[in-house]
């Protein structure tokens, strides 16, 4: 067997990935780096963080084509994935763990990221870590949906013969309407795929959900209690009916689930409070699951965006406006809640990338073009391939996301006052700030030196720091400022140079006890005129140091007689054997 073709084929898909996207695209070799200091201190990838969804993959190279190749940065993008927010809010922090004890290299963005309400471990680490906080770049420009759904060809029918809307809960109401009939038979399932009720990993046996159930719809029938708590009550082991078929099951509608049973507890309550005739059985796996949606005329829990069954046209069923309060105490007779999905980024990336978070922010994608990317991923495609197609042709909308190159943003500058020779906008560099500059086309920043007597040792700030006392900066644009050498102070905050203690023989010291014994210790970066003293050898006298006399010894400014010395304590200069 020849393996040269297969070797070839390798090749050929890893130069298609290292290739450009765009014709004009800007070419690895001309791309910048962002600076990340807890990173590396020479600069950074823009580093993503990928979800395990398909929509999240192809939002996620889209990105990566538009960062890399029209922004011009380097970009990675993760080889793993990611399962949610609360998994990836701590890659964008650089933490392993929410005390953040254990740190791992930093990601920077994460892109469709949902949202349904903000996980209690979340919002403790924002409160106790809130400059690690990962922040919000808006929408991704569509919602999540997540509801119970009908093809387009039951919808159709019932409509066409009998001018029943099938996209409404109302229309399932027993009392008016023989809905089941437009539907396949529970029989007609194969009940081997799906799990039995009483399985432990389920939502059908998920104590509390179930007794919600019972409180709320008063069905105790449709529970039972057993010694792990309450579980569904499945007349024939797979699938729970509804009180409004469950004296004849092939009036049933099947609904098909999702997962480990997503939420079969708000359908078993939508069935009964609104008379739905149902029947929800859980498929044993995805491919089951694909089976029964495909193959039969069910109702199904699906959700969007997602393309595993765009081709069946399925609408999604309408019920009253979502109750959040009734939600929260396990009363479900209104719809899911609408999920955000938003663009995420590392806390800090604003003032590293202020580029990157604008166009971020802008960026925004219609349900429709992640659909049309998402089916393209159903038909085979890869989501570097199907992103790029849609770069390719979508030009126009992509350009309005890019920032104007020489519009600067808080916390950079074009690093010139004159516009027309700005090339670009950049963070500003450590030593800078950027500030605030008006010309004929409107604010933009300019980058400037901090002025003496400040500092600023971050990239893309805003404003410089006056230097603490003890401190100070002699000229301008300083990224740290310099410790008073010995012998001055600086006894107020943004000081340019540091007061002298006096002419000659000078330090600044401080007096520390030592086994019993004084001691004094030489200071730099002294804070106030108290630490002034002389130099050992050297004693105060009318605020001049003068030399220490024979016989005495002089420390701390002061002098002192030797043991077998005496001095007159009218002139202690006169000291005599
Ligand atoms: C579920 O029910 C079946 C039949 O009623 C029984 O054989 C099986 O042991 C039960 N399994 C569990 C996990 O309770
Ligand atoms: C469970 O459902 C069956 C059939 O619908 C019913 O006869 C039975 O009474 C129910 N069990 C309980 C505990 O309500
Ligand atoms: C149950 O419903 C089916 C379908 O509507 C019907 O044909 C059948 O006669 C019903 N069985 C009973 C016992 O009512
Ligand atoms: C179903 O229709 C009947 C008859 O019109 C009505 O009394 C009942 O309230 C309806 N049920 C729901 C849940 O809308
Ligand atoms: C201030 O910014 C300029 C231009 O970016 C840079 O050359 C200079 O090094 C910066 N100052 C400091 C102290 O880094
Ligand atoms: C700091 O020291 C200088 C010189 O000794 C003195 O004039 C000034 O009042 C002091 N300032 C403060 C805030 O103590």
């Amino acid at each position: 067997m020849d393996a040269r073709p297969w070797l070839a084929l390798l090749t050929g898909v890893m130069l298609v990935s290292a290739e450009l996207c765009l014709p004009d695209g800007i070419p690895r070799t001309s791309r910048e780096y962002i600076q990340d200091p807890l990173n590396s201190p020479e600069g950074s990838a823009i580093r993503m963080v990928v979800y395990d969804w398909a929509a999240a993959e192809v939002a996620t190279e889209l990105t990566a084509i538009l960062l890399s190749e029209v922004l011009g940065y380097h970009v990675e993008v993760s080889s793993e994935r990611t399962t949610g927010s609360v998994a990836s809010a701590l890659q964008l922090a650089g933490c392993v763990s929410f005390d953040c004890s254990e740190k791992q290299p930093r990601s920077h963005v994460a892109m469709d990221t949902w949202v349904a309400g903000m996980p209690g471990e979340l919002a403790d680490f924002e409160r106790t870590h809130p400059e690690l906080a990962a922040k919000s770049m808006g929408s991704m420009g569509y919602s999540g949906q997540d509801t119970l759904y009908v093809k387009g060809s039951v919808r159709d029918e019932a409509y066409y013969t009998s001018g029943l809307a099938l996209e409404f809960y109302k229309s399932y109401n027993t009392s008016l309407h023989e809905p089941s009939k437009f539907f396949s038979k529970v029989s007609d399932l194969d009940k081997a795929d799906f799990v039995p009720c009483n399985s432990s990993a389920h939502e059908f046996t998920n104590d509390v959900q179930m007794r919600f159930y019972g409180q709320w719809t008063g069905d105790w029938e449709g529970v039972l209690e057993t010694e792990t708590g309450y579980i569904a009550n499945c007349s024939d082991g797979h699938f729970w009916v509804s009180p409004a078929c469950r004296h004849n099951v092939s009036e049933c509608i099947p609904i098909v689930a999702a997962g480990f049973g997503w939420n079969v507890y708000v359908f078993m309550q939508w069935s009964t409070l609104f008379s739905m005739p149902t029947a929800i059985g859980i498929p044993k796996g995805e491919e089951q699951r694909r089976f029964a949606v495909e193959n039969f005329r069910t109702l199904f829990h699906w959700w969007s965006p997602d393309a595993a069954f765009t081709h069946l046209d399925a609408s999604m069923l309408v019920f009253p406006q979502h109750n959040r309060r009734e939600w929260e105490a396990g009363w479900y007779r209104t719809a899911y809640p609408e999920n955000q999905i938003i663009k995420l980024v590392a806390g800090q990336l604003t003032g590293m990338a202020p580029r990157v978070t604008r166009f971020l922010e802008n960026l925004e994608l219609y349900l429709d073009d992640v659909q049309g990317l998402l089916l393209e991923l159903e038909a085979g495609a890869t989501a570097r391939a199907a992103s790029c197609n849609w770069v390719r042709a979508q030009r126009s909308v992509w350009t309005g996301w890019i920032p104007v190159d020489t519009q600067c943003l808080p916390g950079e500058g074009g690093h010139l006052t004159d516009r027309s020779a700005a090339v670009g906008c950049s963070a500003c560099h450590p030593g800078n700030f950027s500030e605030a500059f008006r010309d004929g086309q409107g604010a933009t920043y300019v980058c400037r030196p901090c002025p003496a007597g400040s500092f600023e040792n971050a990239f893309g700030k805003t404003h410089c720091v006056d230097c603490d006392v003890g401190t100070f900066t002699e000229g301008t644009g300083q990224a740290h400022c310099t410790r008073c050498g010995l012998g001055r102070y600086a006894n107020s905050t943004g000081m340019t140079h540091c007061h002298a203690c006096g002419i000659d023989h000078w330090t600044t010291s401080q007096r520390v006890p030592s086994e019993g014994l004084e001691k004094w210790l030489e200071v730099d970066g002294a804070t106030s005129e108290s630490y002034c003293t002389c130099v050992e050898g050297w004693f105060l006298n009318k605020g001049t140091c003068e030399r220490c006399l024979r016989g005495s010894s002089c420390i701390g400014s002061e002098i002192r007689l030797l043991p077998g010395f005496h001095s007159t304590l009218e002139d202690p200069r006169k000291g005599c054997a």
